[in-house]
């Protein structure tokens, strides 16, 4: 009998595509995905537990759940609800004691064996004692490590992917940023293995990706077992340079990479590998050293800017975005004057910002010199403004150049396309759906604060994958 699974994603990019992984196990068990909570047959919420309010959501959730659970029940039938992703990992214990309408809980490194959760679920008649990492309420919970594990037995895709796909290459970080739950949650650093990666790219290319991102938390750390018999271990810029050979490949991104994992090869990636998008996500958080060591970031702002600097010598073209946190503990007005100084000399195309948030068990979140919420909302408000600035001028700067985009979906107008450039920006396009899922030459002829509009130059076709000119990175720095 067929059965509906609605999953639920919260966070970030890997948790968008842990949640593919987790329709593709449960494929075989019959269950097909269905795009609302209401009528499924299984609920997964894949959670995000970055920032307290991230964190808080799953609670809210599952309460507006438990109300679809009761109709169900009294209908006679069941809806199954799944905790998966970082909160389920970080509060696994916590979940099934203050919500027990919660069937399973599932650790990021387990959805592999989610099979497995639910027979005993079943077994259990809905009431399983828990096992695998243990659990103190009548809820499935499994939340153990390592990662390695997972990749291996995860099965090969049968969710179609889009025009962009995502590729997870790496998971976990060795960082220990002082403010962060990411080694927490999903564990130490893992790399696959190049030809498992090669291999899962060909098949998204194969299914109709043009465009792949590898994603890993901390993704320039890759450093996989390379194909050949001597088990070479290869970086990111060798494992972009070997994708880049796949002919149906035009795009690559990563996302998100560490100043500090940001080496010469990928700097050469970048200045010479066509397919390789002139973008970088490359989170600073602040721009003072003295917060900066406190954060554990391993590099101060001038390292930054050196490094900045290296990168747009390597590819003048490149946009570059970031990650802020304001109100750090400690923080002073002139730490603060720092970032904003940072933020000036770096311009950057695109950036996020946050008020600092305290997360259990992270150094951070037990240091004294808390700043009030006051401070921090004042400080994100200023960043913020002046964040939005450097983007409406990058925007506008692209006005007038000719693009090439990737028509990825369907506008709210009809007859209209929304895509990307090379630069993330999201490009409004009049086009009819031929045109669709191609990268097409378009002229630029508006810019908003978040968005472009555009006009198709020529007809949408498999076109250069980066610009033909070189000038936007220059125009739009302040
Ligand atoms: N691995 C990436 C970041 C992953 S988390 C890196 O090292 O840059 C995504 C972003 O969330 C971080 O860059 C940071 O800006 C923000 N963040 C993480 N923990 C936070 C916290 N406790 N409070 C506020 N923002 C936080
Ligand atoms: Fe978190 Fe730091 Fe690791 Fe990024 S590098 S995931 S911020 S600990
Ligand atoms: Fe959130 Fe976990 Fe991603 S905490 S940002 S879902 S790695």
């Amino acid at each position: 009998m067929s059965k509906t699974v609605h999953i639920k994603t919260y966070g970030c990019q890997m948790n968008e595509y842990d949640s593919a992984r987790m329709a593709d196990v449960l494929a075989p068990l019959g269950f097909a995905p269905t795009a609302s909570a209401d009528n499924a047959d299984m609920v997964i919420l894949n959670t995000c537990h970055i920032r307290e309010k991230a964190a808080e959501k799953v609670f809210s959730e599952l309460g507006r759940l438990r109300a679809l659970q009761v109709a169900r029940a009294r209908a006679g039938g069941r809806m199954l609800v799944a905790v998966a992703g970082c909160v389920a990992q970080a509060e696994g214990e916590e979940i099934l004691r203050r919500a027990p309408n919660v069937d399973l809980v599932v650790g990021p490194q387990a959805y592999h064996r989610l099979p497995e959760m639910l027979a005993r679920l079943t077994r259990a008649g809905g009431s399983a004692g828990g096992s695998g990492g243990g659990s103190g309420g009548r809820g499935v919970l499994d939340t153990e490590f390592p990662v390695n594990t997972k990749f291996d037995q995860l099965p090969e895709s049968v969710t179609p992917p889009g025009a962009s796909a995502f590729l997870t290459v790496q998971e976990g970080c060795d960082k220990f940023c002082t403010f962060c739950v990411v080694p927490y949650t999903r564990g130490a650093e893992y790399s696959r293995p190049v030809a498992d990666i090669v291999a899962e790219a060909e098949r998204l290319c194969a299914a109709g990706a043009v465009e792949i991102t590898l994603l890993g938390q901390n993704v320039n750390a890759y450093h996989g077992i390379g194909p050949g018999p001597d088990g070479e271990s290869w970086g990111l810029g060798r494992l972009i340079r070997r994708l880049a050979e796949i002919p149906h490949l035009l795009r690559l991104r990563y996302t998100t990479s560490h100043p500090r994992d940001l080496d010469a090869e990928l700097i050469a990636a970048h200045a010479e590998e066509r397919k390789l998008m002139p973008y970088l996500h490359l989170p600073v958080q602040s721009g003072a050293d003295a917060i900066l060591k406190t954060m554990n970031r391993g590099h101060t702002a001038d390292d930054y800017r050196r490094l900045v600097d290296r990168l747009r010598r390597a590819c003048p073209e490149i946009a570059l975005s970031s990650d802020f946190i304001v109100g750090f503990p400690g923080e002073s007005d002139r730490d603060f004057a720092a970032t904003l100084r940072l933020v000036g000399d770096i311009g950057y195309a695109q950036a996020y910002s946050f008020m600092y948030s305290p997360r259990p068990g992270t150094p951070a979140a037990g240091l004294a010199a808390q700043v009030p919420n006051a401070v921090k909302a004042e400080r994100l408000a200023m960043l913020q403004a002046c964040l939005a600035d450097q983007q409406a001028a990058f925007n506008r700067a692209s006005i007038g150049r000719t693009l090439p985009v990737l028509l990825e979906r369907p506008g709210r107008k009809p007859g209209q396309l929304v895509g990307r450039s090379p630069y993330m920006q999201a490009v409004h396009v009049a086009a009819g759906d031929a045109a669709l899922n191609r990268i097409a030459e378009v002229r630029i002829v508006g810019a908003g604060p978040n968005s472009l509009a555009g006009e198709l130059a020529t007809e949408a076709g498999v076109s250069a994958s980066r610009p033909a000119d070189r000038q936007i990175a220059v125009e739009a720095r302040p």
